[in-house]
């Protein structure tokens, strides 16, 4: 926000406008009638130089006059005019600029602005918004650091809880889901197993300003390599190498992402396109691990003066974890190369072209019940034309179309949507893939929008075209290949039975602007009326609270969307203090998505205090179970040095993975849920708030089973008297304990397993910062 003016209309509006950067043909404008409740920001796209300062506004009979000086090398003033702030008259030149800003001193310091008279009740307003959001902040920022102090007269604590069984409600089955974004090299380098980095030349500076399409390639010998895009594999895949050896012992190398890991023993598929112009070429195709250790190596006779595929399988000798391959021609000559792959077979249930076994088995191990795809904000995109677009990732990969990253890297889109859709099917989950809703992310830094400023979007006249491509998806995933062009596309890639796609999200934490709600508006009314059995999913913005999220909600209302897709990263606090931030939901209206959420601790760390925040929140989100649907922290996978956000849920490097201590709390609610939530009170004998909101407690059962699950942030340990959970001895056929508990800042913390009488819960404790779940088997249904 640079240069902010402001005008307070004659009806009592006030309008804001503000300029946004040196490059895009727009400034910013929101509007509010208190000066403490805003209206979205939009950004109209308008003629009239780049580079805007001075913005300045005015009353007038034709409505509201907008000028500004353009700064170039010159500086050219331009104005127009607009009744709605929707419409705006074509840009003039004027000869002058009013500038309606004064200076003045306040407390010695001089400030520049405009200066409006205020009547007190609206300074009054504003003054108690900000002591609200003040005392909010300070209970928000509460961390266990302060513990010591914050409880220092607090010696014992004890409770009860009592579970009322005849007051039960349904919650969801599907409360557990896992949130994919190809952030922080989570597929290529990353979930996705080819270990040849920028195996098809497409790298470029669009991708990263330093990189282009020999990245990661390196030459050694007397030969070039130059990059040709006349003749590709597939135009989507436009550029190809062209060796030129001039004498034999020229080497082609690649370290993958920061070198190869091999294991001794098992099997690599290796494959390239390539011709040469004329007779053959025996090839060299080697793994050579850091001391030049050759660990196996074949060659392959490239014949063809056209296009083809040759694939070996390939067997290292020993095992490294920082290998090279090597291609190595025999005689001189042209080879052009493309689609460069070394994939293991081991991946992930031994798909072809798959996952990579250990990081596939750790999400599955949290027992997703779906999996939400491409993300994030690679769904919506930096602009218009990053947008994900579906079928830029289906079909040969060769014919794929790789893009940039708008975390600032490359997406080959080998996991593209149908290695996604597979996936769910291994992990037996549900797939949410999340569509643009026809604008890009609002933080897009590209500049070529067409229509709507900053955020863009697509133009109305080519959405048409737009919505057939999300119908396309819906039949690519649940259409029958006999009649349908892109069900077929499915069959062929070996899948003829449907996806059975069912949820799509519509936009990601977009700005709920004109541009987005006319789009939306556009996208779910098609769906409802040609596929009314999908359930679409909306957005309400980046925040719990604020424009985006009262406006989402009010378009859901509007459209009676079935579920609401919502995004909040809060430190710790805000969830211990808004643990009834669902029970204050109108229960009539959409249900929920906690699409993405983390508890953020100053500096980003995770450890067990992020982890019990997030339990913290899980409970509520379980006892809140017949409108929350699902949910998904974010994001799940960082590969360890190439992170754009912290904290992340799973940490890995080549050969490791590190699943944090929230990963853990992820995974116990995701193994042990229930469709029936029990109301329970639990009592902690004290009258300090602060102290009650750092214990919770949920009780969910199954046939022959309950759950009952506690978080006790606090310093101390909690006696609970579990006499009033009424099970007796004789229903019971085992008990098991999990917990997990320590320093408040430990980033190691596992979870314990143990087995439990029935005396012990006659001296049940909730240890200091911990969590802890009892399983409790029954020999027969509960009937209470
Ligand atoms: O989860 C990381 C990012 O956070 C997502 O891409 C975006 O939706 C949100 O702002």
């Amino acid at each position: 926000m640079y240069d902010p003016v402001l005008l307070q209309d004659s009806r009592g509006t006030w309008h804001a406008l503000w300029t946004l950067n040196p490059h895009d043909p727009t400034f910013a404008y929101a509007s509010s009638v208190d000066l403490v409740n805003w209206e979205p920001q939009a950004y109209p796209i308008l003629d009239g130089g780049a580079n805007r300062q001075l913005l300045n506004i005015q009353e007038s009979g034709r409505g509201y006059d907008i000028s500004w000086a353009s700064i170039d090398t010159d500086t050219t003033y331009y104005t127009t005019s607009t009744k709605d702030f929707k419409h705006y008259s074509k840009p003039q030149k004027s000869s002058h600029f009013n500038n309606n800003r004064r200076s003045i001193k306040i407390g010695g310091e001089e400030l520049t602005g405009t200066t409006h008279r205020v009547s007190w009740q609206t300074l009054q307003q504003m003054l108690d918004k900000v002591a609200i959001t003040n005392y909010k902040n300070s209970l928000f920022t509460e961390t266990t650091a302060e513990d010591k102090i914050r409880f220092k007269d607090t010696k014992d604590v004890k409770g009860s809880l009592k579970i009322r069984w005849n007051e039960s409600k349904e919650i969801s089955d599907k409360l557990l889901g896992i949130f994919f974004e190809d952030i922080n090299y989570a597929a290529d380098g990353g979930l996705y197993a080819e270990l040849i980095q920028n195996r098809g030349f497409e790298y470029s500076s669009k991708d990263r300003h330093e990189w282009n399409s020999k990245s990661f390639w390196k030459l050694e010998g007397n030969a070039t390599l130059e990059i040709e895009n006349t003749n590709p594999v597939h135009v989507n895949n436009a550029n190809y190498g062209v060796l030129s050896i001039n004498q034999i012992g020229t080497k082609l190398q690649n370290e993958g992402f920061g070198g190869i890991v091999v294991k001794a023993g098992e099997k690599y598929d290796f494959s390239f396109f390539a011709h040469i112009p004329t007779g053959k070429m025996p090839v060299k195709i080697s793994l050579v691990d850091t001391d030049g250790k050759v660990l196996t190596e074949q060659t392959i006779n490239v014949n063809s003066n056209s296009w083809k595929k040759y694939s070996i399988v390939m067997i290292p000798s020993s095992s490294a974890s920082k290998a090279r391959l090597e291609i190595a021609p025999l005689s001189t000559g042209t080879l052009s190369l493309d689609m460069v792959s070394l994939f293991p077979q081991n991946t992930f249930k031994n798909r072809k072209n798959g996952l990579r076994k250990d990081l596939a088995q750790t999400l599955a191990d949290l027992n997703p019940r779906f999996v939400r795809f491409p993300g994030g904000c690679v769904a919506h995109g930096d602009g218009i034309e990053n947008m994900y677009n579906w079928k830029n990732t289906i079909g040969p990969l060769e014919a794929r179309k790789p893009q940039g990253n708008m975390w600032g890297y490359h997406q080959s889109v080998g996991l593209g949507y149908f290695e996604y859709f597979q996936f769910c099917e291994d992990l037996n989950a549900i797939p949410v893939p999340i569509i643009a809703a026809g604008v890009p992310c609002q933080n897009s830094s590209k500049h070529n929008h067409k229509v709507g400023g900053q955020q863009g979007g697509i133009p109305l006249d080519e959405m048409d075209d737009y919505i057939q491509d999300i119908f396309d998806l819906i039949e690519w995933a649940n259409g029958d290949p006999k009649t349908n062009k892109w069900a077929k596309i499915r069959a062929d890639a070996g899948h003829p039975k449907p996806f059975g796609l069912k949820y799509i999200g519509i936009g990601n934490e977009d700005l709920i602007s004109d541009v987005f709600k006319e789009r939306f508006t556009l996208i779910f009314n098609a769906l409802k009326e040609k596929y009314p059995e999908i359930v679409v999913i909306g957005t309400a913005g980046p925040f719990s609270e604020g424009s985006d999220y009262v406006k989402g909600w009010e378009v859901s209302r509007d459209l009676q969307i079935p579920i609401m897709d919502e995004h909040y990263y809060q430190p710790p606090g805000w969830y211990i203090y808004n643990q009834d931030y669902y029970d204050r939901y109108d229960r009539n209206q959409s249900k929920v998505y906690l699409g993405e959420y983390a508890a953020h601790l100053p500096g980003r760390p995770t450890n067990l205090e992020t982890a019990l925040a997030e339990a913290i929140h899980l409970i509520s989100c379980e006892r809140n179970g017949d409108i929350v649907e699902m949910t998904s922290y974010a994001p799940l996978l960082a590969k360890e040095g190439f992170t754009q956000w912290n904290p992340d849920l799973i940490y890995f490097d080549n050969e490791t993975v590190k699943p944090t201590v929230g990963y853990y709390i992820q995974q116990i609610f995701g193994n042990n849920t229930a469709t029936t939530y029990v109301e329970s009170d639990l009592n902690i004998d004290s009258h300090d708030q602060k102290l009650k909101n750092r214990i919770a407690c949920s009780v969910i059962k199954n046939e022959n089973e309950v759950i009952i699950k506690f978080v006790n942030l606090l310093p101390m340990s909690v006696d609970l008297n579990l006499d009033a959970i009424d099970i007796s001895q004789t229903d019971i056929q085992s008990i098991a304990e999990t917990t997990l508990h320590g320093s408040p800042d430990s980033r190691d913390v596992k979870p314990i397993k143990s087995q439990m009488n029935f005396q012990d819960l006659k001296d049940f404790k909730l240890k200091p910062y911990s969590f802890t779940m009892l399983n409790i088997q029954l020999k027969e249904l509960k009937k209470k």
